[in-house]
């Protein structure tokens, strides 16, 4: 994939071709090393840094091209502001900075070196999983490559991180690396159009898992018929495109120990059916799989770091169509749980995803717990914006422990209630519920719904309606489609269920 540098670990080495990144303190301190690779030109730096106003603040960098006296074609000092106020998170941040810096570089290496102290493997590693992240690019379908001289972008580079222990370092990397390319597949779902990417497609590409040892099973629409899926099959109804629901299954963990399950909605296209949606922003609709891709994008993660956890990812896939066949408001459906739901709104298609997809994972995995992501309201973009994903739960543990693995890799969810006055909100005339609660607290009687469907199973539903598609650039990502929730929940299942 274009963007994907080739990251390798090596010692410490001196000055040569390309591009040198090294790291200086708020008191423009270096390491001993870059030290001596300065040598030769001693102030140079320092003249520089007078001149550019450079103070070596966390995350800013000062630029040398074609330095005299050195080796080097370019040499980039990056700022690490205070050293004790550097956290856990910072070094991916920084990382994926300089990545957003060195643009057309070909070959660029960085002297992972502190000026006091000794740099970790852990920091090197992450450092080298920003730049990893901020690297990616979605361009294939551009056949007009952009003019080289077009700096705004990184571009592709073999990039060496020279550090004191190479091998603790490349240790480290190893886990993040299929983390890293986890994020990269589900932003490429994401990022795709949907004329390629609709649910056959979808499931042919999660069934490429296999490679990895991940268990992969497809239920076709006979399938879930037998399985009396109506709420799902509604939603497809309208489309020439069949659903699908994938299983994937990665068995790590101890033989026998209960999985968690990853329940993801995958609306491969959102028209919002016969309540069609306003032509305005439509095509943003391809995203509305976001859910999906982060199940993808995690059990990648899971598979090829050979998490010790058995992990359950189920995912429903559909697209959501006005045509003859398609469903109405009014439709009375019947879930693989027995309840009816009447159709309101038929734009309102992801909960009824979800409510079979859900149930069916209950039924047949009795997982420790489940966790479903959905892009799932509009109104939950009202409420958070883009900075937070909203986080329901019926389990006070498992939303802790989600908040917790939110604050540790920045991708943050913030919880909304639930309550026995909102689910009311849904009971319905004519059948057990219906598929929308009105005006107010559209993603708490959306969420509501869910819980319909989850029984006793400790649950929590992330609303990512927000954060899993149209994200604004950071350090990490300029992607569309941002790969949320695939770092979160690698977290939370590191964190909490692997021994
Ligand atoms: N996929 C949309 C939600 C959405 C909106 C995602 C904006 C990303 C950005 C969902 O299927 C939907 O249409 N929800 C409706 C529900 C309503 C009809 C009760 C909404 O939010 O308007
Ligand atoms: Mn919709
Ligand atoms: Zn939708």
């Amino acid at each position: 994939m274009s963007g994907t540098p080739k990251i390798s670990f090596s010692e410490p080495k001196p000055l040569s071709d390309g591009t040198f990144v090294i790291l200086a303190d708020e008191n423009l301190h270096s390491g001993r090393l870059t030290r001596r690779v300065l040598e030769p030109a001693k102030d140079l730096v320092s003249r520089a840094a007078r001149t550019e106003g450079f103070k070596g603040g966390k995350g800013k960098a000062l630029d040398l091209v074609a330095p005299a006296g050195l080796k080097a074609d370019r040499l980039i000092v990056l700022g690490l502001g205070e050293l004790k106020e550097i956290g856990h998170g910072d070094w991916a941040k920084l990382g994926g900075g300089i990545m957003g810096k060195i643009a057309a570089a070909k070959n660029v290496t960085v002297l992972f070196e502190f000026p006091e102290g000794a740099a970790s493997a852990e920091a090197a590693a992450d450092f080298a999983f920003g730049m990893r992240l901020r690297a990616y690019r979605f361009d294939r379908y551009k056949t007009k490559k952009k003019d080289s001289e077009d700096k705004s972008e990184p571009a592709p580079a073999n990039v060496t991180i020279a550090f004191a222990e190479p091998a603790a370092a490349r240790k480290k990397w190893n886990a993040r690396e299929a983390l890293a390319r986890g994020v990269e597949i589900a932003r490429d779902l994401v990022n795709e159009p949907p004329n390629v990417l609709f649910p056959v497609e979808f499931a042919r590409r999660a069934s490429t898992l296999k490679k990895l040892g991940v268990a992969v099973d497809i239920l076709d629409v006979s399938r879930m018929k037998k399985l009396g899926m109506g709420a799902l099959l509604g939603v497809g109804q309208g489309s020439v495109h069949e659903p699908r629901l994938v299983v994937m299954r990665w068995d790590g963990g101890k033989r026998g120990d209960k999985p968690v399950a990853i329940v993801g909605k995958g609306v491969c296209f959102d028209t919002g059916g016969i309540s069609i949606k306003p032509a305005g922003g439509m095509e943003d609709m391809k995203g509305d799989m976001a859910g999906a891709a982060c199940v993808v994008g995690l059990m990648h993660a899971l598979a090829a770091r050979k998490a010790r956890a058995n992990v359950v990812g189920v995912i429903g896939l559909v697209e959501n169509m006005p045509d003859g066949a398609a469903q109405r408001p009014g439709d009375i459906v019947k879930s693989m749980s027995g309840q009816t739901i009447e159709i309101i709104n038929t734009d309102a298609e992801g909960r009824l995803v979800l409510a079979d997809a859900l149930w069916y994972t209950k039924e047949r995995f009795k997982p420790k717990f489940m966790i479903d992501l959905a892009t799932l309201t509009g109104a939950i973009l009202i409420a958070l914006g883009q900075e937070y994903s909203g986080l329901f739960s019926n389990d006070d543990k498992l939303a802790k422990h989600l908040i917790e693995a939110g604050i540790e890799t920045g991708e943050r969810v913030w919880q909304l209630p639930l309550g026995p006055e909102y689910d009311k909100m849904i009971d319905s005339k004519f059948a057990d519920m219906k598929n929308t609660g009105g005006r107010h607290a559209g993603s708490i009687t959306a969420a509501q719904f869910l819980q319909r469907f989850v029984d006793k199973t400790p649950w929590a539903h992330l609303d990512i309606a927000g954060t899993g598609m149209g994200a604004s650039a950071s350090d990490i990502n300029t992607s569309w489609g941002p790969g949320w929730g695939v770092r979160l929940l690698d977290r939370l299942v590191r964190d909490r269920y692997e021994n």
